[in-house]
């Protein structure tokens, strides 16, 4: 699976440990940016991310900012991207089973490494459940 991370400023710190984290199983997060923590747009960083994931050069993704708010905001005014806010291990399962999340988003100020890989470790390994949901998820793009 095509991964891809990228953060603002806020969420670089946490970017950087997961990149860390995943490399050392083998799983390279392809880093989207930012590579410093210099201040940034986060809307910016969205945009490089949705590029990616609706191209298919990257499957999924992990977005991060420093609340996970505003990156998340971005990242849903595109037609096609899903993107959720992991917060807890069920809401990481049910974001791919019901809505099919292309990709995970985390507040890298308000969330610890260790449950955001715990989280993203969920997200993709689960499979969208389909069914009702799949026209649930068609409605939002129409
Ligand atoms: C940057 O200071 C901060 O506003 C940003 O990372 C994010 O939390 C916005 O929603």
């Amino acid at each position: 699976m095509k991964i891809a991370i990228a953060a603002d400023h806020g969420g670089f710190e946490l970017k950087q440990k997961l990149i860390a984290h995943y490399a050392k199983q083998g799983i390279v997060l392809e880093d989207l940016g930012t590579y410093s923590e210099e201040s940034c747009d986060y809307p910016l960083i969205a945009r490089k991310m949705t590029q990616a994931v609706l191209s298919g050069a990257a499957e999924t993704g992990i977005l991060i900012c420093g609340t996970g708010i505003g990156i998340s905001i971005a990242a849903n005014r595109v037609k096609g991207i899903r993107a959720a806010l992991l917060y807890n291990a069920d809401v990481a399962r049910l974001a791919r089973e019901h809505n099919n999340a292309n990709i995970a988003v985390f507040g890298g100020r308000m969330q610890k490494f260790e449950d955001a890989v715990t989280y993203f470790d969920i997200f993709r390994q689960t499979a969208f459940a389909g069914g009702r949901h799949l026209r649930r998820i068609g409605e939002l793009d129409e």
